[in-house]
């Protein structure tokens, strides 16, 4: 099929890749070769992130290795809501990470297959477009190695690849997508995990009262004049600036959430020097305490990389819309973010492996609010997906 040579920018804000074909119920097999043979939803697109985590743009994850099309999105928007991926035809991707439940679940575990529970929370499934490596201790690569592996685990979707493969090739609507987007005999499981992955690299979080407000600052410096000159002048910056304001009327940036940005990014309290970037993860791995003491604790990374200084450590989650997935933690002990402040002004628990980034932090009664405050204040706004219209 014939297609441009340059990607095609899409706002990802818009949400309009996870909108689904168009129309009611079921998606036919005519429905599908119907959209298969628009050359423009083969076409590559370049995804445009939304204001605050654009600062990310310039290193948006795994979009070279498998370049994002709207039908593989689509493809796997679907795959994502099908709970014929896993072996009794209950489960689905969305029953542990819901977009009603800010993309992970609000239990203590992932619950899956006969209700069987696993020792980890479900983590979010957005902003993964800024993220390499998967799971809390980074053991999968990609996320394309990632989305393949929640079906075969035995406490999640506890099917087999080989059995998710035969059940998808009985489903023809299926069959000609993937087909069409990757070529003859395209129904493996490889693919399937390039078709998810493309459609989680399209949720994110839009912008939340915090990226409003620091898009704002530069401008609070100005005068009126200065203002005046910039409407005759520059009338995108300015609009741009009324715009600011006018979203920070409907959804403010209270001062206890801009002391806590300061606390935040401060050097007593540094939870930037973990939680930092446009995501607010550095990507990295650290001991933080939590599930110690204990006899068997859960040694995390530790048992990817069989390094001592890995003990106990996992991947600092991201601060994004963190509001909406309580409970919190690779082991989701912790129930509101005011108890998680409270872990880390005590210093976190002690243990042998601890970051030495974690120590005890004196912070008053108001100073913990803050803290709280500015982290709801990083909450955006999910842009609606379409959960049903899956092949017959
Ligand atoms: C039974 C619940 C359950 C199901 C079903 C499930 N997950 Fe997960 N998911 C989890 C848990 C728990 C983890 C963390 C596990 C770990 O780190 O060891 C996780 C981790 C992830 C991560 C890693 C996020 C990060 O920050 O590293 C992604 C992405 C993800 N799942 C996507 C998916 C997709 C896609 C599917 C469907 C193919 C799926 N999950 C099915 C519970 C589930
Ligand atoms: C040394 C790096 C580091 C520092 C400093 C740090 N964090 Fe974290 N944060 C992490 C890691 C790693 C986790 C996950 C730990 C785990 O589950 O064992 C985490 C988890 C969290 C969570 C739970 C998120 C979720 O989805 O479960 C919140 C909220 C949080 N941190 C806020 C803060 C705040 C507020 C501060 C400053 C007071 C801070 N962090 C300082 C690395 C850090």
């Amino acid at each position: 099929m014939a297609v441009a040579a340059e990607p095609a920018k899409v706002h990802l804000a818009t949400g309009e890749l996870l909108q689904g074909i168009p129309g009611k119920g079921s998606v036919t097999v005519a429905e599908l070769k119907k959209w298969l043979a628009d050359p423009a939803n083969h076409q590559v697109l370049l995804p445009i992130l939304p204001l605050g985590l654009d600062a990310g743009q310039q290193s948006l994850v795994g979009l070279d290795k498998n370049p994002l099309t709207r039908a593989k999105v689509e493809l796997g928007r679907q795959l994502y809501f099908d709970t014929r991926l896993s072996s009794d035809n209950t489960v689905s991707c969305a029953s542990c990470h819901h977009p009603d439940e800010g993309y992970a679940r609000q239990t203590r575990f992932g619950v899956g297959v006969n209700g069987q529970e696993g020792g980890r929370n479900s983590p979010t499934s957005y902003n993964r477009i800024l993220s390499g490596a998967q799971f809390w201790d980074g053991r999968a690569a990609s996320l394309e190695e990632q989305a393949i592996g929640p079906i075969a685990n035995p406490i999640e979707m506890a099917n087999t690849h080989d059995a998710c493969i035969t059940t998808l090739k009985k489903i023809p609507g299926y069959v000609v997508q993937f087909d069409a987007i990757f070529g003859k005999n395209g129904l493996t499981i490889e693919n399937v995990g390039k078709a998810i992955a493309s459609f989680e690299r399209c949720l994110v979080t839009g912008p939340s009262p915090y990226d409003y407000a620091l898009r704002l600052e530069p401008f609070a410096k100005l005068s009126e004049d200065d203002l005046l000159d910039l409407k005759e002048d520059a009338p995108e910056t300015y609009a741009l600036y009324e715009s600011l304001k006018k979203a920070l009327e409907e959804t403010p940036f209270t001062e206890s959430a801009a002391r806590g940005k300061e606390l935040f990014f401060s050097e007593r309290v540094n939870c930037a020097a973990c939680h930092v970037g446009p995501n607010l993860s550095d990507e990295k791995y650290h001991n933080l305490g939590v599930g110690f003491p204990a006899d068997k604790p859960d040694l995390g990374r530790y048992e990817v990389t069989k390094n001592e200084k890995d003990k106990g450590a996992f991947k600092t989650p991201t601060i994004r819309n963190v509001a909406l997935t309580s409970p919190y933690m690779h082991d989701g002990s912790q129930q509101t973010l005011m108890e998680v402040v409270e872990h880390y002004a005590k210093g976190g628990n002690p243990n042998p492996w601890l970051s030495d980034k974690i120590r005890k932090i004196d912070l008053t009664a108001q100073e913990k609010q803050d803290l709280v405050a500015y982290m709801e204040a990083c909450t955006g706004t999910f842009a609606p997906v379409e959960r049903g219209r899956l092949p017959e």
